[in-house]
């Protein structure tokens, strides 16, 4: 079962080193001029979430939360900024995307940033994992590509933390998955909408 970890509300008021404000920064103006060309790519699925915040909270989970292991992994990673954020913090930061033009810009974020992130275009859904879910609609089924984890010869169960930005209605679903799939121990953080960030830990029932 998951069990919820409270987040200070003042964590928005940590500092962010001026290098990493600047790389969100000029990350935020790729992601407008991407944004502007939507119908050239149709990435209907791809919201960024506030980066400043998610960079403090990963920071407050350095310090205060303890963790069963150093890999992190990035749920539909879009431009790959969380999982860039994430290595900044030493974490072994991997991400998956499945629209192809997004693991583009994912890709040139991780090389110019640059970054040490294990990158793969595909589906972050585990096998299995869309039976968990009453509503055939949700935006994070339907996507057809290869499993990340049989490519890393990894599970889910070897994440310490996995990140998300769930679309609203698909936040449960996220966590189901993440209750049936990951190890004991194992933290899912999930951006959920402005100042708004979700934070549970797997426990045994
Ligand atoms: C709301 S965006 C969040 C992007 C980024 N993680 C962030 O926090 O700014 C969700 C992303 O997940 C991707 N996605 C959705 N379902 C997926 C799946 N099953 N496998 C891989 N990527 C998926 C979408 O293409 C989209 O880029």
């Amino acid at each position: 079962m998951l069990q919820p970890i409270p987040i200070p509300s003042q964590v928005n008021t940590q500092p962010i080193p001026p290098s990493i404000a600047a790389k969100l920064s000029s990350m935020r103006t790729r992601i407008e001029a991407f944004q502007d060309r939507w119908d050239q790519h149709r990435a209907e699925q791809f919201v960024a979430a506030d980066y400043e915040l998610v960079y403090q909270t990963l920071e407050w989970i350095n310090r205060h939360q303890t963790q069963i292991g150093s890999r992190f992994l990035e749920w539909g990673c879009g431009f790959a900024a969380v999982a860039c954020l994430a290595d900044e913090l030493k974490w072994n930061a991997h991400a998956i995307e499945a629209h192809a033009d997004l693991i583009g810009q994912a890709r040139k974020t991780i090389r110019t940033w640059p970054a040490n992130v294990d990158l793969f275009d595909g589906n972050f859904l585990p096998g299995g994992a869309p039976e968990l879910s009453l509503d055939p609609t949700l935006p994070s089924l339907g996507h057809g590509g290869q499993s990340a984890y049989d490519a890393w010869g990894l599970e889910l169960d070897d994440f310490s933390l996995v990140y998300s930005y769930p679309w609203p209605g698909e936040d449960e679903f996220h966590e189901d998955v993440f209750d049936r799939y990951a190890a004991i121990g194992a933290l899912l953080l999930m951006f959920i909408g402005p100042n708004e960030m979700r934070l549970v830990r797997k426990v045994r029932r």
